[in-house]
C-alpha cells in the first residue's frame, strides 16, 4: 500500500510517499481499498505542528476516505467485502489502503459518487452541527460564513439555503467573490470591516449566525456582527498559520488576542459563544442522525460537494502548497 507520512513538521514539502505492507483488519476494524482522501485545513496544522491533536512525526495524514470494502475483521456486523463506504479516520486517510473501525464508517447510497462521499464528512458534519443542529438557522435568518468558498464555507452556504436563510454573508480571498455572487451570497473582502458592512445590509441588527474559524481578534469581530438571540461557532484558528511553517511569533499574537468575554455583558445582549470540534463529537446518535440527512439531501440533489481540484495522492505536497497559496474554491481531494 501506499500513504503520505508527515515525516518532520514544517512545510508542504516534508510529506513524503511510502509503500508498505497492506494491514490486517484486527477485531472490530474494516479494511477498505481508499478511492478518494479529503484533505482538511486540519491536515496542514497537523503538518504544521500546530495542531493540539496530531501525532508526533512520522505519522500518515488525513481524517477522511471513500473506498470499497476489501475485507471485514472479527466481531463486526453490518458491512461486507465490497460495500462502498465513507469513513472518518483518526489514523491517517491518505492511503491506498486503511483498516478504520466499524463505529466511523458509512454505507453509501448508490446514487452517491465515490468522489462525493470524500468530499463530505468533516466538511459537510461541520457545516451540520453549527448551521442545523446546534445552530438551528430559521428561514429568513441571516448568516455570515467566514471562508465562504472553503470546504466547510461551500458546505455551509448549501445547508445555509436548506434552511431558507436570508441573506448570507462570506468573507473570502477577493478572487473568489464572483464565485460566492453567483451562489447568492454577499462577498465581503478580509480588508474589510465586515461588522460595518453586515450592519448596514441588516437595518443595523446584525446576523443570527456567524461561523468563525480564523479565531483570535476576528472572534470579537464576529461576535460584535450577532444580532440580539444571535451566535458565534468558534471552529478553527486558521489565523495562527499565515505562512507555511509554524510561527510561534504568530501563534502568541494571535492567542494574545483571544477575546475574553463578559458572561454578564452576554447576558444583556443576548447573544451566545459556541465552541465545536468534529474530533472530540461523539455522540453516535447524532451523527447518524447527521449523516443520514445528508446523504438524503445528495440524493435528493439539494446539496453537492463542491469539489475544486483532485490531485493524485502522491501529490499530496502539491496539493496542501494549493490549499494554503488560497487558490482552492470548494474541495480538494487526493485520488488514491
Ligand atoms: N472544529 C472542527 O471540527 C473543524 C472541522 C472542519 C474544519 N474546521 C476549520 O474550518 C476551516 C476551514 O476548513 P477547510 O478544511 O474547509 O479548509 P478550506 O476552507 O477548504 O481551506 C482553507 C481556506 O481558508 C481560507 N483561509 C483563511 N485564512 C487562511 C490562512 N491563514 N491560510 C490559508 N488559508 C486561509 C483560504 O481561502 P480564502 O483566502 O479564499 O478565504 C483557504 O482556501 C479551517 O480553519 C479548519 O481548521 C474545523
Amino acid at each position: 500500500m501506499r500513504e503520505a507520512i508527515v515525516t518532520k513538521f514544517g512545510s508542504p514539502d516534508v510529506i513524503q510517499i511510502q509503500d508498505s505492507e497492506i494491514p490486517e483488519p484486527k477485531a472490530g476494524e474494516i479494511l477498505v481499498k481508499v478511492s478518494y482522501s479529503g484533505i482538511n485545513f486540519a491536515d496542514i496544522l497537523s503538518r504544521m505542528g500546530i495542531y493540539p491533536d496530531a501525532p508526533t512525526p512520522p505519522f500518515t495524514l488525513g481524517f477522511e476516505i471513500s473506498g470499497t470494502i476489501q475485507k471485514v475483521g472479527r466481531d463486526v456486523s453490518g458491512f461486507k467485502r465490497g460495500d462502498r463506504v465513507l469513513g472518518l479516520s483518526k489514523k491517517g486517510g491518505y492511503c491506498s489502503h486503511c483498516c478504520l473501525t466499524s463505529d466511523f464508517l458509512f454505507k453509501l447510497p448508490d446514487s452517491v459518487s465515490l468522489e462525493d462521499a470524500a468530499a463530505i464528512p468533516v466538511t459537510y458534519l461541520t457545516a451540520y452541527f453549527t448551521i442545523i443542529h446546534p445552530g438551528a438557522l430559521r428561514p429568513g435568518e441571516d448568516i455570515l460564513i467566514h471562508g465562504a468558498a472553503g470546504g466547510v464555507g461551500t458546505a455551509a452556504i448549501q445547508l445555509s439555503k436548506i434552511r431558507n436563510a436570508g441573506k448570507i454573508f462570506g468573507t473570502a480571498s477577493d478572487s473568489k467573490h464572483d464565485f460566492l455572487k453567483e451562489n447568492g451570497v454577499i462577498p465581503i473582502s478580509y480588508s474589510e470591516n465586515f461588522v460595518d458592512t453586515i450592519k448596514n445590509q441588516t437595518d443595523g441588527q446584525g446576523v443570527q449566525i456567524a461561523l468563525d474559524p480564523v479565531g483570535g481578534k476576528n472572534l470579537m469581530q464576529s461576535y460584535k456582527s450577532l444580532s440580539s438571540g444571535g451566535r458565534v461557532f468558534t471552529y478553527g484558528i486558521s489565523s495562527m498559520a499565515q505562512s507555511k511553517t509554524k510561527s510561534l511569533f504568530q501563534m502568541a499574537k494571535v492567542w494574545l488576542t483571544y477575546p475574553k468575554f463578559d458572561p454578564l455583558k452576554m447576558i444583556g445582549s443576548n447573544k451566545g459563544v459556541h465552541g465545536f470540534y468534529l474530533g472530540s463529537f461523539n455522540d453516535r446518535p447524532a451523527l447518524e442522525r447527521a449523516y443520514q440527512d445528508l446523504m438524503d439531501w445528495t440524493q435528493e440533489g439539494k446539496i453537492k460537494p463542491i469539489i475544486g481540484k483532485i490531485f493524485k495522492l502522491e501529490e499530496a505536497a502539491e496539493a496542501h502548497h494549493f490549499i494554503q497559496d488560497r487558490k482552492n474554491i470548494g474541495k480538494v481531494l487526493l485520488k488514491a
